[in-house]
């Protein structure tokens, strides 16, 4: 197989039209059989319930090369199941997970020549997501739905792939106490927009989001889940209704524990002890690990002691230790890696 002729390295975290994407249509109760197509565009009622209501969740996963030349996929299952749970959250109807599973495999396959070579950075970015396609105007779930699954090759998500970045208290919320925080629906992204670009502007890489009823507890950013480590080398996440439930996240706390023996808190953290940590990091498919190393609370800041040059130690092991399983290096646990071919 003939890759295609990109420059792996220097590609950021965007979007490179591939040959093939999934397609499936839910109509009469039922969804048909789905099948690859060229075709990346989309026809649609004016009236769709996604463009009305934003009916719409979706998923993120990557596709490796190995360094024995594998192409895998990491813990598909889990994306299978998140996404079932948003589709249930906005009453759309479930894609089973077995044929979740099967259309990312088929989409990976259909699009082999843009999965990045070992060893250059890069990776292949997979986008799982479903619509409400048929119209509605007054406010209700839609009768049919289209799932669609296309692929896109990705470098770092953040400028400097391994470069600590700042980021910034957020003086808005991103997720309501029993709201949708903890699902992964495009209506959680639309409302963070303004907050994202106003951290731009402001010279910030990202949002610190705190949770919504107090204001005194770190959530997560608009994209990742947060992970710190205290002085004495423990790694501590917090634990909230309204975060979105990282596999990456999940998968570092058993790498920690079960790799590298560290001790690991899942729990409600106080932005008020965040000073306190020795080291900081951003964690999710695209962001994989990304160290945060100063955070700018309306002008008071915090640096961590892991500076702004390098990841900090503890942050770097874990990012080796996942990234090593994730491209071969290392034995996974059972279950974890899915080989494609
Ligand atoms: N939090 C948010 C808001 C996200 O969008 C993502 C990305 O999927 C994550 C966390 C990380 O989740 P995962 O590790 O499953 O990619
Ligand atoms: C992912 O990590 O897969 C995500 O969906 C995050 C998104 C903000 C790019």
């Amino acid at each position: 197989m003939e890759k295609k002729n990109i420059d792996w390295q220097n590609l950021g975290f965007g979007y490179v039209k591939t040959d093939k994407r999934f397609v499936s249509n839910f109509k009469d109760g039922a969804w048909d059989e789905g099948a690859l197509v060229e075709d990346d565009t989309i026809t649609i009622s004016e009236c769709a319930g996604v463009l009305q209501y934003a009916q719409t969740v979706f998923e993120g996963l990557k596709a490796y090369t190995t360094e024995k030349g594998q192409i895998v996929i990491f813990r598909p299952d889990l994306n299978a199941e998140r996404l079932e749970a948003s589709a249930k959250r906005l009453e759309m109807p479930v894609f089973p997970r077995d044929r979740f599973i099967d259309a990312v495999v088929k989409t990976v396959e259909a699009n082999e020549a843009y999965v990045p070579p070992y060893g250059s950075g890069a990776t292949l970015y997979i986008r799982p997501y479903m619509f409400g396609s048929s119209p509605v105007i007054g406010v209700k779930p839609a009768q049919e739905y289209q799932f669609r699954v296309f692929t896109t090759p990705v470098g770092p998500y953040f400028k400097g792939g391994a470069k600590p970045i700042t980021i910034k208290v957020s003086d808005f919320d991103r997720a309501a106490p029993h709201g949708t925080g903890n699902i992964k629906a495009g209506l959680n992204y639309a409302m963070s927009l303004h907050a994202i670009v106003t951290a731009h502007e402001e010279g910030f890489d990202e949002n610190m989001y705190l949770d919504a009823g107090t204001r005194t507890k770190v959530e997560e950013t608009g994209g990742a889940n947060f992970l710190f480590i205290t002085k004495d080398g423990k790694v501590v996440t917090p634990k909230s209704d309204s975060i979105l439930p990282s596999i990456t996240r999940r998968s570092l706390v058993a790498v920690a524990r079960d790799y590298l023996g560290l001790e690991v808190e899942e729990r409600e953290v106080y932005f008020d002890e965040v000073k306190d940590f020795a080291e900081c990091g951003l964690c999710g498919t695209a962001a994989v690990i990304s160290p945060v190393g100063r955070i700018n609370d309306h002008g008071n800041v915090i640096n961590f002691p892991s500076g702004m040059d390098d990841m900090g130690p503890v942050t770097k092991k874990l990012y080796d230790t996942l990234t090593g399983i994730q491209m071969g290096r290392l034995d996974a646990p059972e279950g974890w890696i899915k080989v494609i071919k």
